[in-house]
């Protein structure tokens, strides 16, 4: 009986959508949202946008004086990318910039977080910068502005100058991470009087292991641990720098802090003794980077088990890295560790994730809303943390575009449903984060996926860069306009 009904009930609505009579996204919050009741609210002035980042959508990388990136390089090297491809082209935002805009204003987001490229700024990662090297970020948040939108700039979203890797071997030299400062203090220097919040580094987490360790990303190297270790302290080092920089060169007032891939701890269930085991997971998983920022040592337990792969430091740079932050940025895709307390030392055991584990259609991306939940809440008591943003969340779809010009990607509304949800919970339980950045406002060049993978709130022809809003606009619209989740 069911079955039958269940078959039938399927032709027909086969039959409507062959006949275009499926839901439109415009239909999809018919009632105005600001009617509509708000059981599950986020804080008053809590800052909702979209990220994207250079290289990923620029394009125009042999314009204005640019300088090559490590991605240029490693993108063309053949057999790096999966289909070929390159940011050459991207979504040639460089151009289209303002009907980009348009596309932020039409979700009625207040904020947008991009990044400049720093083979902009200076072609050959230091020295003389290029004279039209930030005209084109001028031009971006002056039109940004115009609209009511509240740029956050990152500096570094892992298009490292070629220049630098070739001359001192990229991170694995503090001479970078003092390229770094410089480069940092220069843009303060000309957009803090509009931007007002600046994000660092983007994934310290990710850039260092697949760059340097497992040659999956740019710039490709496979270094034994104790340079990767090195690499890492040296991006750590970086940070500080540019904290410092912007503080004695940019606007009074210029926030600034890390976006940073979070070791994401999730208590396997909770009992006191699990979530208790998954704070001081979360301390000892994330002293590398996020640690040593936050507290300004590595723990004793990071210490120990790099051993003598362990990185050199001074007591020093230990002061400049941890200099202090004004937000922290934690991009949040999927659960990282499930962490069970343990009658052993050290206390806390890291659960093996079982194959069935269900995944989004890229198959690193595990679906665990919780995380999005813990990740801030563990963050914020093992660090003291006061403003917490999240910095990116999304997901990747099949993202077809239908014969009737539609979209339909309800596994990323469902995806975003159910972790905004839990942001929810969190932000009522006094979790102190203030705002959220879906990753990504467009489809746009997905690293070593080429454009295989789409994250985009709107669709992308990369032949014709027709965007086409997914459905998912309309369902992030409505959360955007009630500042709430669900009915
Ligand atoms: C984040 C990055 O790690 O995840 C983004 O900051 C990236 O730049 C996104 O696009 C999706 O990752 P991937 O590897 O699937 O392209």
């Amino acid at each position: 009986m069911f079955g039958k009904f269940s078959r039938r009930h399927f032709a027909k609505l086969a039959g409507l959508s062959a006949l275009g009579m499926a839901a439109r996204p415009a239909d999809a919050a018919a009632q105005p949202a600001a009617e509509r009741p708000s059981p599950a609210s986020f804080p008053k002035d809590f800052v909702w946008g979209t990220a994207t980042s250079a290289y990923q959508i620029e394009g125009a990388v042999n314009e204005d004086g640019r300088g090559r990136s490590i991605w240029d390089t490693f993108s063309h090297t053949p057999g790096k990318i999966e289909d070929g491809t390159s940011g050459d082209r991207a979504n040639e935002h460089y151009h289209r910039y303002k009907e980009d805009i348009g596309l932020i204003r039409e979700l009625g987001a207040r904020a947008y977080r991009f990044s400049i490229a720093w083979p902009r700024v200076f072609p050959e990662g230091t020295g003389k910068p290029n004279p039209k090297g930030l005209d084109f970020y001028d031009r971006l948040v002056d039109e940004l502005l115009k609209n009511g939108i509240e740029p956050y700039g990152t500096l570094y979203h892992w298009d490292l100058p070629q220049a630098l890797e070739d001359k001192v071997g990229g991170w694995r030299s503090s001479e970078t991470s003092k390229a770094f400062g410089d480069y940092a203090g220069h843009v303060a220097a000309r957009i803090t009087d509009r931007v007002r919040s600046i994000f660092t580094i983007n994934e310290a987490g990710r850039f260092v292991n697949f760059g340097y360790g497992w040659g999956i990303d740019a710039p490709g190297l496979k270094l034994p641990d104790a340079d990767v270790n090195q690499v890492r302290h040296h991006v750590a080092l970086a940070h500080g720098l540019a904290v410092q920089a912007i503080r004695a060169r940019g606007r009074a007032g210029t926030r600034v802090g890390p976006a940073e891939n979070i070791a994401a701890c999730v208590p396997a269930f909770d009992t006191p003794e699990n979530v208790r085991a998954a704070e001081v997971a979360t301390r000892e998983l994330n002293s590398g980077f996020l640690g040593v920022i936050l507290e300004g040592k590595y723990t004793d337990g990071f210490l120990q088990f790099a051993g003598k792969n362990a990185p050199k430091f001074t007591d020093e740079e230990l002061k400049i890295i941890s200099q202090p932050n004004d937000f922290v940025g934690l991009n949040i895709y999927a659960p990282q560790f499930y962490i069970a307390a343990s009658d052993k030392p050290p206390g806390w055991s890291v659960l093996p994730f079982p194959a069935s584990f269900p995944h989004m259609n890229s198959e690193w991306l595990r679906v665990g809303p919780e995380t999005i939940y813990w990740a801030p809440r563990l963050a914020a008591k093992v660090w003291n943390i006061e403003t917490i943003y999240i910095s990116e969340n999304g997901t990747s779809s099949e993202d077809k575009l239908r014969a009737d010009g539609q979209v339909y990607d309800l596994d990323r509304i469902m995806y975003l449903r159910n972790y905004l949800r839990q942001l929810q919970r969190a932000t009522s339980e006094g979790v102190p984060i203030r705002g959220y950045f879906l990753w990504s406002l467009m489809d746009n060049f997905e690293w070593i996926y080429g454009y295989e993978k789409r994250f985009g709130l709107y669709h992308v022809d990369f032949e014709t860069q027709r965007r086409t809003p997914k459905l998912s606009v309309a369902f992030y619209r409505d959360v955007v306009a009630r500042n709430a989740i669900g009915v």
